[in-house]
């Protein structure tokens, strides 16, 4: 979704800011723009598409500026062109702003303002919070932005800077995430770590509510009434070779081919394979509560609510505790039915999706334990939730989330086998998944090397426009996680459902050639799903499964077969997913499409 930067220093701002914008081009963005302090004037850039067409516009001797704010624009107001594009100024040109989310009483102000003869340069509602500030301003940038924000209704992480102010940056969020990078006379304000890490490791992380008034000498920040705020400088987790390519054509491939590292990271720790345990020291303040839960709500958005479906399994299976998943986008307005015995499990990677966010205001308001399975440290929903578990998988920059839900499973299954040993499950059927669980990095290496394997069977089928994904038990929410991943980045239409729903409808879609990936390990309904399997070759679909490594039988039924190595069936979605990933990355590269940053797609929902 959008991305905001802002410096204010002794160096350059220009390529401090430009480069910044590149860091965050992986979050998806239609446009964008640079706005910087030069003698006593602001000048504006803005371009429609790469930061390259926007770095191209900005005067070739460049600028010697030391103060300026930029951003990437994600399109909600008004179609993507330059004139939408941010930074917005006021009507003098004196005050530039940068913003993330939506004003939402917009037309209101905008109304008001037109009143007072201010003419409007754009569609956007950004535009009207910079002409609000401007009309508020008399001589006090930090006081005029107080005073705007006090009249907005909406959600926001602005950066905000004034010709007549040459000293001083001013920051402030609701709703959208803003970080500050702390330097030796120098501040990047940011709404992703990512454009700060190459510059400094130490940060102030903004919560809502909260300013900032940044100048060369030094940082304050209040709330938005003033109230003075004491705030830790901190230490961002990740390095900056986390963020690069490091030999990949791209961040997908580095994150699925990372994920044995990954979920190494994930599991260090809470594993005592010796002692047979499971220490989730996040919880521990918590686990009495969560042992006696009487509901479960898992409730996420895309690719972590399945993870969250996988969770459901896990909790019920696992911990024999009744669990549902729901999406945080229809949980937080059906007023839900919430009781002292329900705790709600909030998972995101970023940790900033506005519907999940508010699925946790919702259940907290009304009373429910709270918790979170993030990724992203000191995001928002880490920050709001009474207690949590991080994913610890590094930072995640391709927009389709393949290592956050290996991750985000794998906790899963982690918090469902402690719960499990307080409430039925036996020591010893605990031991046997941690045992298992423990060698899950590596068999996902294993699972890996059929990489090059799965590129040629895709190449046999990447003209196809429709494609199935059927599964069943613990494999029916990787059926629609593998739809997903092969939709969001090659744009071919799939669909995933439980394998059972396909004679209720879509098997009226099989016809001759039309590829049907069947998510068959051996298990509980693995004859059922051979029983499908024979549907659709009945009906000329092509079959490809995913199945146990050594099983000949399903060989002779499918027209490619992708192994897995056996493992207990609550930890099978952990390597099952993964031929689906590289099925989608391969079927994307093969349709040149722009597998990092797919079409219409934002790496973080920060708005509904
Ligand atoms: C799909 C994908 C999305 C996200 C969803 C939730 O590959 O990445 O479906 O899973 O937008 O995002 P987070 O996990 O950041 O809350």
């Amino acid at each position: 979704m959008c991305g905001i930067v802002g410096y204010i220093g002794h160096k350059k701002a220009c390529p401090i800011l430009i480069e910044g914008l590149k860091r965050l081009e992986y979050r998806g963005y239609d446009s964008a723009g640079i706005a910087l302090l030069e003698h006593s004037r602001i000048e504006v850039t803005r371009a429609v598409g790469r930061i390259s067409n926007l770095a191209d516009k900005l005067p070739e001797k460049g600028s010697t500026a030391n103060l300026g704010i930029a951003h990437t624009r994600w399109a909600t107001h008004g179609t993507p062109c330059e004139r939408n594009a941010h930074p917005h100024l006021d009507q003098a040109g004196r005050i530039a702003l940068v913003h993330n989310g939506i004003i939402e009483n917009y037309r209101t102000l905008k109304t008001f303002l037109e009143r007072q003869g201010i003419t409007f340069a754009s569609d956007t509602d950004t535009e009207v919070l910079a002409q609000l500030v401007g009309h508020c301003y008399r001589g006090n940038l930090e006081q005029a932005v107080r005073d705007a924000l006090h009249d907005v209704q909406g959600t926001y992480g602005i950066a905000v800077i004034s010709a007549d102010e040459p000293d001083r940056l001013v920051a402030a969020r609701k709703g959208s995430p803003l970080i500050i990078g702390v330097g030796d006379g120098e501040y990047i304000v940011a709404s992703d770590a990512a454009a700060i890490v190459e510059h400094t490791t130490q940060v102030v992380y903004l919560a809502d509510g909260e300013m900032a008034v940044l100048t060369r000498d030094g940082l304050r920040t209040t709330t938005l009434d003033a109230v003075p705020v004491t705030k830790d400088v901190q230490a961002i987790e990740f390095s900056l070779e986390e963020i690069e390519l490091g030999g990949h054509e791209h961040f997908m491939a580095k994150e699925i081919f990372e994920q044995p590292l990954s979920l190494a990271n994930t599991l260090r720790g809470r594993l005592d394979v010796r002692e047979g345990q499971i220490v989730l020291g996040g919880l521990a303040e918590h686990a009495r509560t969560l042992a006696r839960a009487k509901r479960i709500i898992f409730t996420a958005q895309g690719t972590a609510w399945h993870a969250g479906l996988v969770g459901e399994y896990l909790f019920e299976d696992v911990a024999k505790l009744p669990a549902e998943t729901e999406y945080a986008s229809e949980f937080r307005y059906r007023n839900p039915l919430i009781d002292d015995g329900t705790v709600i499990i909030a998972i995101s990677q970023s940790g900033e999706t506005a519907d999940t966010l508010a699925a946790v205001r919702e259940a907290k308001l009304k009373g429910a334990l709270a918790l979170g399975v993030v990724n992203v440290v000191g995001s928002t929903i880490a920050r709001e939730t009474d207690a949590g578990i991080y994913l610890h998988c590094g930072p995640e920059i391709g927009v389709a989330s393949t290592k956050a839900f290996s991750s985000q499973v794998a906790v899963l299954a982690m918090m469902a086998i402690q719960l499990g040993r307080r409430r039925f499950l036996s020591q010893e059927a605990a031991e046997r998944l941690i045992d298992a669980l423990a060698r899950i990095p590596d068999q996902v290496g294993e699972v890996l090397q059929q990489s090059d394997r799965i590129r040629s069977v895709v190449e046999t089928l990447v003209e196809r426009e429709n494609w199935l994904f059927l599964g069943r038990g613990y494999n029916y929410p990787i059926a629609m996680e593998g739809a997903l991943k092969l939709k969001e980045i090659s744009y071919i239409h799939a669909e995933g459902m439980p394998a059972a729903e396909m004679k209720h409808g879509p098997i009226a879609l099989i016809n001759q050639g039309m590829p049907v990936v069947f998510i068959a390990p051996r298990g509980q309904q693995y004859d059922k799903v051979l029983g499908n399997i024979e549907e659709v070759r009945s009906r000329g679909g092509r079959v490809i499964a995913v199945a146990t490594r050594g099983d000949n039988e399903i060989t002779h039924l499918a027209e490619h077969v992708f192994h897995i190595p056996d493992v207990p069936e609550p930890l099978q979605p952990l390597l099952t997913v993964i031929p689906l990933q590289l099925m989608a990355y391969h079927a994307a590269v093969l349709r040149n499409c722009n597998v990092d940053k797919p079409r219409n797609l934002a790496k973080s929902v920060t708005v509904e």
